[in-house]
């Protein structure tokens, strides 16, 4: 494996990789992804053996231009095509019904299929150096947290691919929201990059999949996901002065004003604390939630208790994350 600088030469270089059937970790500009030619059965199957992913676990196929998405999928509705006209390029995920050539292996044998087109220039770059749509999960293995910097997936998944390609730290920092456009009403699958409310001013109505109700479709949606390996407790927004932490733990705070309250409130009672956005912005917490907790996972605390954010805009995909992470 080689770390490569995203200039053009290298850039061309993964992507003659990507069309001979190899392995690039791309940045985006939410999470690194695990890419490979999405119409390679057997570079798919690698995919899933470098994540150590159950294959039951549907794919994203990433686009470099909205005239692609044909190629993949066979039919675009009206709300589709007014959310691929507002938000892409952009962290939004669609699910829509598949074109027969989609291998079965990347959508996991459904009749839907995932589709993005990322704001980041350098993976879009890559997808047309590559000549091909690309399937991309997270570059990380099954179940751990996202790498949203090039280190992040050198560590993890470094010997299981050919190259990272490098382009800086992810800015948006927690992965795309992924909406299924399949039923009669826009269904947010997985909270993400983009802000529901953004996505209700295009389409109207979008609801969002209730986990208490329904059966899981999109493994995005198991509960526990991205987590961190040393035990992480979710409390309500400013609950983190009542809870109960074992000796040696860090309170992972949403802001500067939360922060402030604990050390006063309750000195002592962890052995750290941080938080995720000095200035409670939203966008901020969101982007450095999971290299945090990268962070957090390396330094060997006995616990991680981290506080709700407020659930709008990019609170709700950092709550989502976390209450994924978390010790049920
Ligand atoms: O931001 C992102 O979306 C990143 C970057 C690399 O693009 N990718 C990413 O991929 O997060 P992954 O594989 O970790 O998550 C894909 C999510 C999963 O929750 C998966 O179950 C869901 O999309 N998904 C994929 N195809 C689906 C389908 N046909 N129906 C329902 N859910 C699907
Ligand atoms: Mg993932």
């Amino acid at each position: 494996m080689r770390i490569l600088e995203a200039t053009r030469e290298n850039i061309a270089l993964a992507g003659r990789a990507l069309a001979a059937g190899g392995l690039v970790a791309m940045p985006t500009e939410t999470v690194y992804g695990l890419a490979a030619n999405a119409f390679d059965e057997v570079a798919v199957a690698r995919v899933f053996e470098a994540k150590q992913r159950p294959s039951f676990d549907p794919l994203i196929v990433h686009i470099a231009e909205l005239g692609e998405a044909e190629r993949v999928v066979a039919h675009i509705p009206p709300a589709a095509r007014d959310l691929m006209a507002a938000l892409w390029p952009g962290p939004l995920t669609l699910i829509l019904p598949k074109r027969e050539e989609v291998p079965e292996l990347v959508t996991s044998g459904l009749p839907s299929v995932a589709l993005r087109l990322p704001a980041s220039e350098v993976a879009r770059a890559l997808i047309q150096a590559a000549g091909t749509p690309l399937a991309a999960p997270s570059a990380n293995p099954f179940g751990y947290l996202s790498p949203t910097t090039a280190q992040h997936v050198a560590a993890m998944l470094g010997e299981r691919l050919d190259y990272i390609l490098d382009g800086g730290p992810c800015p948006i920092g927690v992965e795309s929201t992924v909406v299924d456009l399949t039923g009669e009403i826009p269904l947010v699958l997985r909270p993400g990059g983009m802000a529901m409310e953004t996505i209700a001013a295009v389409v109207g109505r979008v609801e969002l999949f209730d986990r208490s109700v329904a059966q899981p479709t999109s493994p995005g949606q198991l509960a526990s996901h991205y987590a961190p390996h040393t035990a992480l407790h979710l409390v309500e927004a400013g609950g983190l002065g009542r809870a109960r932490p074992r000796e040696g733990a860090v309170a992972l705070c949403f802001d500067a004003s939360s922060r402030r309250a604990l050390a006063e409130g309750s000195p002592g009672l962890y052995a750290q604390l941080v938080c995720l956005s000095e200035s409670a912005s939203l966008l901020e917490a969101a982007a450095r939630l999971f290299s945090l907790l990268h962070d957090l996972d390396r330094d060997g605390w006995s616990e991680i208790w981290a506080e709700r954010l407020p659930e709008e805009g990019l609170g709700r995909a950092v709550n989502d994350r976390l209450w994924k992470a978390s010790e049920k």
